[in-house]
């Protein structure tokens, strides 16, 4: 008894908190609430489940050093992921599910739910990369299991792009918190959940494929109806996504992170390919618009927000947690992460790769790190 009157008197507090939060700051900030969601800028963690760290034994197929739940605490709004159908069901796996599974599409979602449960004032997306075809169904199965489709926003059409988004205010006010993209999803075919939102008939990105530094683009490379052609995809209301992450390449056209570039390339200015740079560029590009998404690998470093912030006119943000930018707390450089990526290159050459002794080396890691400056790569 003494409980329940407890939970009663405290009930109106709680909620009075809620309220009081909700007064005082959206997405980190009080500046954005009366904001378009399509107006700012925001930080996405590429292939956000897809984690070099101890649960994965320091993967080399991670983009990120810490998990979706830490990545959505400390700032990021946009989280990425590959769905790919494994043993009948729909699993987050790097390029394969052999090279990493970072589980079930509903696990996930299940994560982020909470994550948004527990902070009424944000507003976050959701892009997925149908890589085997998931119909609107069997996506809407994931978000159902997943108890988050209460949080999807609906856009007013599914075929085409609306010349303004809602405010985050409200989009907050409504309860409708969770963006999300499907690349792709025909939204002719989708009549079961509207909420799935086919990508390309909302967005345009740069290219994605870089693996020099010199080569990042501003140019919409997709849809290929805009491609190469900034205007069109500016007058055709799609928003400007960045994609901002670099790769290298390794044997057989496998691509990996470049974790080794990766302090220039989140890094609000500085050398060759940096965040903030690239960033000013293709808000000159777009005529004055800023990217409404930058998608980076290992959100941390740089740190990749200092450039988000800034496009954002943020400098009061509020309720992060921030995690180091520094390479002490995430290096991959562990015995651990040797031995991780020997097994990555092993399971490789059993999907039918024939590594050269180069790629073996390479599988170990930081070999010069680890042996003090013994080898040099
Ligand atoms: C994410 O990482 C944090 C910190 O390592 C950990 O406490 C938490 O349990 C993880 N969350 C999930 C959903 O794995
Ligand atoms: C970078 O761009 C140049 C010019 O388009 C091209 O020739 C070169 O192959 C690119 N480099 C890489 C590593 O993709
Ligand atoms: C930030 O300020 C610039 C320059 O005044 C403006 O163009 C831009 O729209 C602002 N962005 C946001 C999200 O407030």
């Amino acid at each position: 008894m003494l409980g329940l009157g407890l939970l009663a008197l405290l009930a109106p507090l709680v909620s009075a908190d809620a309220l009081a939060a909700r007064a005082t700051a959206c997405n980190n900030s009080p500046d954005l609430c009366s904001k378009s969601y399509g107006e700012i800028t925001h930080l996405g963690a590429h292939d956000s489940p897809f984690v070099r760290d101890a649960s994965t034994d320091f993967s080399t197929s991670g983009n990120q050093f810490f998990n979706t739940t830490v990545q959505l605490d400390a700032g990021v709004r946009l989280v990425t992921a590959q769905v790919h159908k494994q043993n009948n069901e729909w699993h987050l796996c790097h390029s394969s599910c052999d090279l990493l599974d970072a589980g079930t599409l509903s696990a996930w979602l299940s994560s982020i739910k909470t994550w948004l449960d527990n902070n009424p004032n944000e507003v976050i997306t959701v892009l997925l990369v149908n890589s085997d075809d998931a119909s609107a169904s069997d996506l809407n199965g994931q978000f159902e299991a997943a108890n988050i489709v209460k949080y999807a926003y609906t856009p007013p059409s599914k075929t085409s792009a609306p010349t303004t988004w809602p405010t985050l205010q409200e989009l907050i006010n409504k309860g409708t918190r969770m963006m999300t993209f499907v690349a792709s999803l025909d939204p002719s075919s989708n009549t079961v959940a509207p909420y799935l939102m086919d990508e390309f008939t909302f967005i345009f990105e740069n290219q994605f494929d870089v693996t020099a530094a010199a080569n990042f683009s501003c140019l919409p490379n997709r849809p290929s109806s805009v491609e190469g052609n900034t205007e069109s995809a500016l007058s055709a209301k799609l928003l400007p996504f960045m994609n901002h992450f670099l790769d290298q390449q390794e044997l057989l056209g496998i691509e990996i992170p470049n974790v080794d570039a990766v302090d220039t390339t989140n890094a609000p200015s500085g050398g060759t390919g940096n965040l903030g740079t690239a960033a000013t560029t293709c808000k000159q590009t777009y005529s004055g618009r800023q990217p409404t998404f930058i998608l980076v690998d290992f959100f941390n470093k740089g740190p990749a927000i200092s450039t988000v912030d800034k496009l954002n006119n943020v400098t009061n943000a509020v309720g992060r947690i921030s995690v180091p930018s520094s390479d002490s707390s995430s290096s991959g450089s562990t015995s651990s992460g040797v031995f991780k990526g020997l097994v990555d290159l092993v399971n490789q050459a059993k999907m039918g790769a024939e590594p050269t002794i180069g790629n073996w080396v390479w599988a170990g890691g930081n070999w010069g790190g680890l042996l003090n400056g013994g080898i040099s790569l």
